[in-house]
């Protein structure tokens, strides 16, 4: 009976400690690739507050879950890494920014590798990383110094609901195949400001996005027409920034179907024309058009009705 006792013991000890090494804990090839971005935050010449207890809380030790780590979150369902928030870590870290290194985080959805100041990217894989990155919504490459070659390479990152790119320079962008940014039919949230992007609007392919909730183009010099732009498809559209380009052509009467849209910003551009009936757009809270071509007077009276109480 002792000895029936003490086996039965041990068993539960070795499956404690079973569960403590196996199912509890994030996926070792997970962990392992986390651990492989680890060097590229050490290695930056500045360590700051954030770096620092990123590093600290990183531990290559398999009693800590990197689930637990800072700046990773995972699923608690699945236990895969779900969101990285990279954001301004790797900062002078390396020059190029390596997508190989995300290929294991196949249950991804939101990567923000934002303000890090890559300069250019690799991805040594064949066919490509993302392809793995099946349930990548989010990503956010702004505040990088990445060329117009990143945005060819997500052309047919379909799963993605919300990209932003502010601050990289996009001016060398070449749509090849005519297609521009017209596969990604998922997307919600675009933020292409301050990327010096230099193609026709038909070329940009933002016209079939009929899902656009919020789309920021400002500080581009973009030439077109809204409607070129694909404005009257937009019937989700929430915020429009449009400042800082050279947008020209009427306002088309089809802005007072963008029935909740609350921010308008098309100032520092040469549309012309008379100002429609905007005060049909019930739902709008800021509004600039400064600083554009348009004929007659201003009516502030058509505004009165715009304020929310
Ligand atoms: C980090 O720096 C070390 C030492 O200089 C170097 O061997 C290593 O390749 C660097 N790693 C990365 C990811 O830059
Ligand atoms: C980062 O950590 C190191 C060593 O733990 C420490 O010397 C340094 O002061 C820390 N830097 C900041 C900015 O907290
Ligand atoms: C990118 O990362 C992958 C996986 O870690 C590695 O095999 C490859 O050598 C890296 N490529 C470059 C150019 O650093
Ligand atoms: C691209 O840049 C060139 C040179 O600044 C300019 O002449 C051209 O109109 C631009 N094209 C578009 C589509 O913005
Ligand atoms: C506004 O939307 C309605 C219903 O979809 C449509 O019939 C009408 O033509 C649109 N008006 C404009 C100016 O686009
Ligand atoms: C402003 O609102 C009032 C009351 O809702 C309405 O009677 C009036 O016609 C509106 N004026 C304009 C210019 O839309």
């Amino acid at each position: 009976m002792e000895r029936l006792l003490t086996k039965l013991c041990m068993l539960i000890v070795v499956a404690l400690a079973l569960q403590m090494h196996g199912n509890n804990g994030c996926l070792e090839k997970e962990r392992i690739a986390l651990l492989a971005i680890k060097p590229f935050i050490i290695n930056a010449t500045v360590i700051d507050d954030e770096r620092n207890r990123t590093v600290e809380s990183w531990v290559d030790n398999r009693v800590f879950d990197c689930c637990d780590w800072y700046r990773v979150e995972c699923s608690t369902t699945t236990g895969r890494v779900m969101n990285l928030l990279l954001s301004g870590l790797l900062y002078e870290s390396t020059t190029i920014l390596n997508f190989s290194l995300f290929q294991p985080f196949e249950q991804l959805q939101i990567l923000d590798l934002s303000d890090n100041y890559f300069k250019g990217w690799v991805d040594s894989r064949d066919p490509d990383s993302f392809r793995s990155l099946k349930q990548l919504k989010t990503l956010n490459l702004g505040g990088n110094r990445f060329s117009g070659s990143i945005l060819s390479y997500l052309t047919t990152r379909t799963s993605l609901t919300t990209l932003i790119l502010y601050s990289n320079n996009l001016e060398d962008f070449n749509p090849t195949q005519g297609e521009g940014l017209g596969n990604l039919r998922n997307l919600e949230y675009l933020d292409m400001s301050t990327t010096s992007i230099n193609v026709s609007l038909q070329e940009l392919g933002l016209a079939n996005l009929r899902n656009l909730k919020f789309l920021d183009l400002s500080e581009n010099g973009m030439i077109g027409s809204l409607q070129e732009l694909g404005i009257c498809n937009f019937k989700n559209l929430i915020e429009l920034d449009l400042k800082w380009n050279n947008f020209e052509g009427h306002l088309p009467p089809c802005v007072n179907n963008l029935t909740i849209l609350r921010a308008l910003d098309l100032s520092s551009n040469k549309l012309t024309g008379n100002i429609p009936s905007i005060n049909l757009l019930t739902s709008i809270e800021y509004l600039s058009l400064w600083d554009n071509n348009f004929e007659g007077l201003f009516s502030f009276g058509s505004l009165a009705n715009l304020s929310k109480p």
